[in-house]
Parts: structure tokens; sequence; C-alpha cells
């Protein structure tokens, strides 16, 4: 057999060259053939190499068509990578392809727990009367929650409060009352403020009790206050929440940091007065307490009694919900149920 000619070689690599660079079917498969024929060891490389072998007139030549051939695979190259790119970007697009006329996903909309609702509706009635709403702190000291309170150690008021101690003298506050003394040590009278907040006590779950639960802390110092001040003020709160039918009543009760003191019972919500489960077959149920501020408490707070005095009201935001909205137990405002807190 007659060898090849160096064209024929050329030829044969030229055509092996461009049906691999044909074939790739990715990148990956586009640079193995870069390297198999242009690549340090490549054939093409190889074949430059055994010129030194040809009669040096012939060399010029195929050095020439080398060179052509080097060129036409660079091109080949180039032109298959960016029909590669090109496929790969239109596959990525055809994946990825949005239906803009599908129906958007709905957002459930949130809503305020009924017992925000009911907070903020106490907060606008006593704001509107001219109360400045403030908070203070859920651990408090045996002095705030108690002492300054005209309540001493080894008083029984403490036993109406059963109490979370944390140390001996730290407790979760079982009442807001400690907010009165925190403001009226801060400034002078007059005071006119409203302190709603978390509270807890060592008492047992029912339809009408939990052991943590909300009240609003109501104080109002100034100089002539009177209960009547007292009764307008919380009938007026009453009206605005429940509506002008509602039944409201003052009961005589007793605090250690007012005197007199009175409880304020609301209709029940359940069977409006007739007598119930829920109720106890009272047909009320209290919300607050509240009278006129004891002497010694504003004596604990370096008021002078003879110059200013005022009341004070604690109301159970829980059974203000509840009474407002006919819920018949207390529970149901802390499971979270979504098919419960749906309908507020
Ligand atoms: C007090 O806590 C007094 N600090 C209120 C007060 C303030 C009186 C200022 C005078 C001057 P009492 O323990 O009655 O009082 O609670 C007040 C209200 O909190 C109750 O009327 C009731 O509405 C609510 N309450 C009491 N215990 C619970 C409980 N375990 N669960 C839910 N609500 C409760
Ligand atoms: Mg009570």
């Amino acid at each position: 057999m007659m060898p090849k000619t160096m064209d024929q070689e050329i030829e044969a690599l030229r055509e092996r060259a461009l049906a691999a660079i044909a074939a790739a079917q990715d990148v990956k498969a586009l640079e193995d053939a870069r390297v198999k024929f242009l690549g340090k060891k490549g054939e093409l490389t190889l074949l430059l190499r055994s010129m030194g072998e040809l009669p040096p007139e012939e060399r010029p030549v195929v050095g020439k068509m080398v060179n052509a051939l080097r060129d036409e695979l660079n091109e080949a190259l180039e032109a298959r990578r960016s029909e590669l790119e090109e496929a790969a970007v239109a596959a990525r697009l055809a994946a990825e392809a949005i239906d803009v006329t599908l129906p958007g996903k709905r957002l459930a909309k949130g809503g305020l727990h009924p017992l925000s609702q009911v907070l903020r509706e106490i907060q606008e009635v006593f704001v509107g009367l001219g109360f400045e709403v403030v908070e203070g702190p859920e651990i408090e000291t045996d002095y705030y929650n108690f002492e300054a309170l005209n309540i001493p150690p080894h008083h029984p008021a403490r036993d109406m409060q059963d109490t979370f101690y944390i140390t001996e003298e730290l407790l979760l506050r079982t009442q807001t009352s400690p907010v009165q003394i925190r403001v009226m040590e801060s400034r002078k009278p007059p005071v006119r403020i409203i302190a709603p907040g978390k509270v807890y006590r060592v008492d047992a779950a029912d339809a009408t009790h939990s052991p943590m639960f909300h009240q609003v802390e109501g104080l109002l110092i100034d100089k002539n206050v009177t209960m009547g001040d007292l009764k307008g003020t919380l009938a007026e709160f009453a009206h605005a929440l429940f509506g002008k039918d509602r039944g409201v009543r003052f009961r005589p009760s007793y605090f250690p940091f007012t005197e007199p003191s009175a409880e304020m019972d609301i209709e029940c919500g359940i069977c409006r007065g007739s007598g119930c489960r829920f109720c106890g077959g009272e047909g009320w149920l209290e919300i607050l307490g509240a009278g006129m501020v004891h002497p010694n408490v504003l004596r604990a707070v370096h008021y002078d009694p003879e110059e200013v005095g005022g009341f004070a009201f604690g109301m159970g935001i829980e059974r203000v919900a509840l009474l407002k909205y006919g819920i018949d137990d207390i529970r149901l405002l802390f499971e979270s149920d979504i098919r419960f807190l749906r309908q507020f």
C-alpha cells in the first residue's frame, strides 16, 4: 500500500475533527474534542511536530495547510459552542416558563385577636376621656404589688390573689395596681392614666378564670374627686363597650388600697340576666374592682391626702371580651383555634 501523502492525512484528520465537534452534545464534550485535536498532545499538534521529517521544500506548504486547518477547527469549535449555549438557554427558558394567565396565590389576611380588639376599644374610650396609656413591669417587687398598696405582709388580702413568687422579694404581678404606685412616684398630681398588661395568679382555670390574664388599671388623682366621678366614668365606659341597654351594677366590696371600694358587674352575655351555667346562675359577671384611693396609698407616694384624692379601678379584659361577644369560656381566648378566632 502506498503511504498516505501528507495532504491525505491532513484531510482525514480534518474530517474526524469536524465530526467530533459536530457530535459534541454539551460544552464538556466539546472541550474534550478541542483537547483531542488542538491540545498540547492533540493530533494536529503532533502532526505539526512530525513536519521535521519532511523534505525542507515541502515544509512551508504543509505548514500552511496545518495552520489553515487549525483556524478552521477553532472556528468550528466556536460555532458549536454558541449553538450549545443557545440551546442551554432555550432549554432553561422552556423549563422555567411562567404562565402569566394562572391565578396568583391568595395570601390569608391576618386579623387582630379579639382580646387586642377589646383592649383597643377600651383604650379609645379612656383616651377620649383624657386618660394617658402607660405600662409597668410584669415582674414586680413585693413592695409595689402589695406593701405600697396598703397590703402589709401576712395581711389576709394577700390570699385573695394567690401569687407566683420568683424569689422572696420578686413575683409575677397579680394585678396592674402596682403601676399606680410607679406613676404617682414619678409625677405630681393631677394624674390621669390607664395601664394595660398581663397579670398572673395561682388560679385554677375554669370558664371565667385563667392563671394569666389581662387587666387595665385606671387612676385619676386631682383635687375634689368624688365617688360620683368614678361611677360616671365607669358607666360611660360600660355604655361605650356594651351598649346602653346592657345591665350594669355596682356592688360594695373591699380592697386594702381603696376606701370605699366597689365591684362592677355586667349582665351576663350568654343568658342576659336570667342565670346560666356560665355566670353560675347569677345573671351577672364581675368585670372590675374600683374605689377611692386609700389615704395610706397616697402617703406611700408622698402625696398629701388632705390636698388631693382620686379613684382607681382594675378591669379584667378577658371578662370584657367574654361579655361583649357572648363567649362562654375564657379558655377559648388562649387556645389559638383559628375556627374560633376567624369569627372576630
Ligand atoms: C383587682 O385585681 C384589683 N387590683 C382591682 C382594683 C384596682 C380595685 C384598683 C380597686 C382599685 P380583682 O382581684 O377583683 O381586683 O380583679 C379585677 C378583675 O380582674 C376582676 O373583676 C376580673 O374581671 C378579673 N379577674 C380576676 N381574676 C381573674 C382570673 N383568674 N381570670 C380572668 N380574669 C380575672
Ligand atoms: Mg374581684
